[in-house]
């Protein structure tokens, strides 16, 4: 079978990593991929802001199966797309994507749906923002409808630093183009967890959960990045509380999507932030937590995905397929016990500016360790042959031990010592949280 995997970052190495691994895949083609993928199966070029370049793409590839990675083709309707040619492909359609490309889309979607959430307003001008601000406390959270890869939210002070980011985001002035609707939200304590549930329209499947480091710096201090690691441990989410997740959140989802005419297929990753709570509904790490979520997405996280790929058993076409075929409700997602850690290697400036074209060295050979693998997210090969930075986020230093994530960390920093390139930056913190 004949896979094609839209994207080009660490997250579709791991995608691309895992599928070469399935017994029934025969050929995967990565589009457009990077340095890394490219050492390890076909890449094309592609632009995946570009919908006709992507179908005539898929057409002139013609794979049994396209998986589609990142957000931007999925809100511009690739799946659906596809699927009117008679196409098979991973990932849910424009109108079920915008859970993830429509913040607007999602605040209603949790009020009509019953699913716990931040108190928020919907505001399409300025004077709007300015008299809903009366109902909010601060700190306030201000966020840009659609997608912005992580630079649509503010977390402000004050109803002033409120007013003003909501003014530069009508502007276009913070993102670059303007945006039409504001939400302001209530802000919420507590830690951050990642759930992912593999959907088929009609059932939620519980994956995994993880934990993903957004800040750029130690301690969790500086700007929001992509992500700069994440981890997975039997630990981040107890029996209770996957099934709390499960059924309160990702089914209530498919469920409600389906209900509405929009049903649900692919990846559900839910941001979910465990509010400390007496009364809270289930225990966390640290007593009773109240789940509420964030942000939902509607494809697999980076950089956690590179590190629950490690921790997969269940092989991934079938899930793939089973979520197409709507037979995912007989399919039981394995994890392997332990951990799995995943620090990412950076380029010097991010998320500000940052140069590229660097050499880089020391990345230890696929095969020499079955529990250390080294996925790329921004990088390039040159003409030479030799590995050079081609982002900002450089590379996913994952592995994976039976012992817990102390041991699964130490691997992934050993490695990390060994690998240079010029201003390589990483955190030296990751998992701090659980440890
Ligand atoms: P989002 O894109 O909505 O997930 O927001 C990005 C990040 O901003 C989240 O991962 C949180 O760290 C933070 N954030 C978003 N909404 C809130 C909120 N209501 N309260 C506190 N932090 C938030
Ligand atoms: N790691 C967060 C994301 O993929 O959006």
């Amino acid at each position: 079978m004949k896979v094609l995997v839209l994207g080009g970052g660490g997250r579709e190495h791991a995608v691309v990593w895992k599928l070469l691994q399935s017994p029934r895949v025969t050929e995967v083609v990565c589009a457009p991929g990077n340095g890394g993928i490219s050492q390890e199966t076909r890449c094309v070029g592609v632009d995946l802001g570009d919908l006709e370049a992507m179908i005539r793409l898929v057409q002139a590839e013609s794979p049994d199966l396209t998986v589609v990675g990142p957000e931007l083709p999925l809100s511009l309707g690739l799946v659906d797309r596809l699927n009117a040619l008679g196409l098979r492909a991973f990932g849910p359609t424009k109108a079920a994507a915008r859970l993830e490309s429509s913040k607007s889309f999602a605040k209603s979607f949790m009020q009509r749906t019953g699913i716990p959430t931040a108190a928020y307003a919907l505001c399409t001008s300025l004077d709007e923002v300015r008299d809903q601000l009366r109902s909010f406390s601060v700190p306030v959270v201000v966020k840009a409808d659609g997608l912005a890869a992580g630079k649509g939210v503010v977390i402000c002070e004050t109803h002033r630093e409120a007013e003003m980011a909501a003014a530069q985001m009508f502007s276009g002035v913070l993102l670059g183009s303007a945006v039409d609707e504001i939400v302001l939200e209530e802000f919420l304590t507590g830690e951050e967890l990642s759930f992912f549930a593999l959907c088929d329209g009609k059932t939620a499947v519980p994956l995994a959960a993880a934990q993903d480091h957004k800040r750029v710096g130690e301690g969790d201090t500086g700007p929001n990045t992509g992500g700069m690691g994440a981890y997975s441990t039997d630990a981040l989410m107890p029996p209770a509380m996957q099934e709390w997740l499960t059924a309160n959140v990702a089914q209530v989802v498919v469920r409600e999507m389906d209900r509405e005419g929009t049903p649900f297929t692919g990846i559900l990753f839910c941001g979910i932030m465990m509010v400390p709570d007496a009364r809270g509904p289930i225990l966390g790490r640290h007593g009773a937590v109240r789940p509420m979520v964030l942000e939902f997405n509607t494809r697999f996280g980076d950089p956690e995905t590179q590190a629950i790929v490690m921790r997969l058993e269940t092989d991934l076409l079938e899930m793939f397929e089973s979520a197409i075929d709507g037979t995912a409700d007989r399919l039981t997602i394995k994890l392997r016990p332990g951990a799995a850690a995943c620090v990412i290697a950076a380029s010097g400036g991010y998320p500000g500016k940052y140069d590229m074209g660097k050499v880089v060295t020391g990345v230890p050979s696929p095969t020499s360790n079955a529990a250390l693998k080294v996925f790329h997210s921004g990088t390039a090969l040159d003409k030479s042959g030799s590995l050079r930075t081609a982002g900002g986020r450089v590379l996913a230093v994952t592995a994976t031990a039976s012992g817990g994530l102390k041991e699964a960390l130490a691997a992934a920093y050993a490695a990390l010592d060994q690998i240079r390139f010029d201003g390589m930056q990483f955190r030296r913190d990751i998992g701090w949280h659980a440890l």
